[in-house]
């Protein structure tokens, strides 16, 4: 079969401490997830307050192959229904995709199947265009759109003219908000990843409680910024002191968690104003926030403008969202041979920078 034809992927990620497998086909503009199973490492990583680099390739090396086996069975596919194979090689933590690189190249190979890399951020942006039986993307991927990364290791706003070209608007000039949120959760003792203990304590909180900074919100700049708020929220914290901080906790959290959104909706806002474009998506483990989801909601309706944000399964890390991207990989003619590596950076060629003038 021409590579361009190929619409059966199965797809691997393995780039941090989720360990992820799909099969996910792609008809037209219709990319539907067959199958696709996760297993999370939290409880290996928790102890340590951090993902443990060496810890999350020995798990992935534990719990991969299992998963291809039992996607395989759960999507009801046989071997020869599969046309190619898809894994994350860029950005993340070397060893880690090592595992997967190492899984996919050996498939392919005895399989005699195509390859392809794909940059795990290129597949956290066409996550929001995934379908199964409890969800539809309300518009397709075939018309530009702005992209919202909002996950653990990144915070970057693109605007796709169409798949492969992205043309990055800002980032996070120091953490990334899902860093910012995992690192307050660890001050409050809340455990580790934090984001969304977070989100659940907030709904207990006052917003209002504590004034926490909105980095470079009356600035021209599409970029982000999160130290600062971290700072100030640590100082919060030492100034509540131990003894009262557990009838403030909620407080906090719903305050630090406001500032983070306020931050995010501001920039997506600055950036429909000045590309024009009125479709957007919002993706990546921090977009499974009950609040950013909310407010994100109310704020496309306000300035109509079409709003994907995928449900909860596939904010955070998957393999559908690889197999997706791999699949337009396959339509453009792109595939990768038996040599593909690991890199702990995307490539230099993955992303434009915009020339906004600013
Ligand atoms: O996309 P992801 O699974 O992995 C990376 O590529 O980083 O994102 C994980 C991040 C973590 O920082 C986690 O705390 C955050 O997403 N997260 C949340 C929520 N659920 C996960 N942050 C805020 N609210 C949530 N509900
Ligand atoms: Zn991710």
């Amino acid at each position: 079969m021409p590579i361009s034809q190929v619409n059966r992927i199965l797809a691997l990620e393995t780039s941090c401490d989720d360990s992820s497998a799909a099969v996910v086909t792609l008809t037209g503009q219709c990319a539907t997830v067959e199958a696709c199973l996760s297993q999370n490492q939290d409880s290996k990583h928790n102890p340590f307050g951090g993902i443990v680099p060496e810890i999350a390739c020995r798990n992935h090396t534990l719990q991969l192959l299992p998963l291809v086996e039992k996607v395989m069975a759960l999507s009801g596919n046989t071997w020869a229904d599969i046309n190619a194979i898809a894994v994350t090689n860029r950005p993340g933590l070397i060893g880690s995709l090592l595992v997967g690189i190492v899984t996919a190249k050996t498939l392919a190979w005895t399989k005699k199947l195509p390859l392809v890399g794909v940059n795990h951020i290129e597949g956290h942006i066409f996550a929001p265009f995934l379908t199964d039986p409890q969800y539809s993307p309300s518009f397709s991927f075939d018309e530009p759109f702005l992209s919202l990364v909002v996950s653990g290791g990144h915070t970057h706003l693109f605007e796709v003219s169409r798949p492969g070209a992205y043309c990055l608007l800002g980032k996070t000039r120091d953490d990334a908000a899902g860093e910012a949120f995992d690192k307050v959760a660890k001050l409050l003792g809340l455990g580790f990843p934090g984001g969304r203990t977070i989100d659940a304590l907030s709904q207990f909180g006052d917003p209002s409680r504590f004034s926490f900074p909105r980095a470079l919100i009356h600035e021209a700049s599409l970029d982000f910024s999160f130290s600062g708020l971290k700072t100030s929220a640590h100082r919060a914290i030492s100034d509540i002191g131990r003894e009262a901080l557990g009838s403030e906790i909620n407080n906090v959290c719903a305050s630090f968690q406001e500032a983070v959104v306020d931050v995010l909706i501001d920039r997506l806002d600055k950036a429909v104003r000045r590309t024009g474009r009125r479709r957007v998506v919002i993706t990546g483990g921090v977009s499974a926030n009950s609040h950013l989801r909310a407010e994100a909601l109310a704020w496309a309706k306000s300035v109509s403008v079409q709003l994907n944000i995928p449900p909860n399964r596939y904010c955070t890390d998957n393999a559908a969202m690889i197999g997706l991207a791999g699949l337009l990989r396959f339509r453009e003619g792109q595939a990768d041979g038996l040599e593909l590596g690991p890199s702990a950076r995307a490539l230099p060629t993955d992303y434009q920078l915009a020339a906004l003038g600013l």
